[in-house]
């Protein structure tokens, strides 16, 4: 019964994996479906939001009423979202962002040469989007990130909630079939203020809808429709 409490409001959701292109026919990729970000943006679109929809490789369906910005590697999901942010009352980062992109990208297929040894990939670091939003935020926008863990999950996901400077960080064990690719997920939500709400294993739009119930919650009173 959460009604239109998004009216009025700008929400940025990215979703989906980035690719880090090696060559013109090869990338670094992950394991990300995007149905936790599509979830999230379809929610939004229902409780009265404006949604920007920042999706890097997935094969679902465009949620109706969100505006979608496809995108294909780390470095282009760092553009699109921080120029859709300016105006945003909050930024969900649903995708799965690579951490490292191939160093030097080759402008040609590579090829194998008998008899010798395969080059080695070597790789450099991206931009850290949603740490970048934990710092350059305006006043009340409200930042949520995801955490993918696998072991020591609710540990290591209070560190990176201050690290990242966000105000919410869900919490997922990910591994064995546990998330990737399900239409089910369970989550702790890990808040700046402390505060800690479990969300039991459930449709990934029951998530989304906790996500949302916090995210308004931060926001205050709705805006008029
Ligand atoms: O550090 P880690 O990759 O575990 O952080 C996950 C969270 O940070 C997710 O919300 C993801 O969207 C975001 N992220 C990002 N930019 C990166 C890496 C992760 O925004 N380069």
């Amino acid at each position: 019964p959460a009604g239109r409490d998004l009216a009025g409001r700008h929400v940025v959701v990215s979703a989906g994996g980035t690719r880090e292109p090696i060559d013109p026919v090869r990338f670094i990729g992950n394991r990300s479906s995007g149905l936790q970000g599509y979830a999230l943006a379809r929610t939004a679109v229902a409780r009265g939001a404006r949604v920007t929809l920042v999706s890097a490789n997935v094969a679902l369906p465009d949620p109706a009423g969100a505006r979608i910005v496809p995108v294909g590697s780390a470095e282009e999901m760092h553009k699109a979202v921080l120029a859709a942010a300016g105006d945003a009352d909050a930024v969900v980062m649903a995708a799965a962002v690579a951490d490292f992109r191939p160093a030097g990208y080759r402008g040609t297929k590579i090829k194998k040469t008998e008899g010798a040894e395969p080059e080695p990939i070597r790789l450099t670091k991206n931009p850290d989007i949603l740490a970048e939003l934990g710092r350059t935020r305006r006043p009340g926008q409200v930042v949520v990130g995801f955490a993918a863990e696998t072991d020591n999950a609710l540990e290591n996901g209070r560190a990176k909630l201050a690290r990242k400077g966000c105000d919410l960080l869900v919490v997922n064990e990910v591994g064995e079939n546990l998330t990737f690719g399900r239409p089910d997920n369970e989550a702790v939500i890990l808040g700046a203020d402390g505060s800690q709400t479990e969300v039991p294993r459930g449709a990934k739009e029951d998530l989304a809808e906790v996500v949302w119930d916090l995210v308004a919650a931060r926001l205050g009173a709705p805006q008029a429709d």
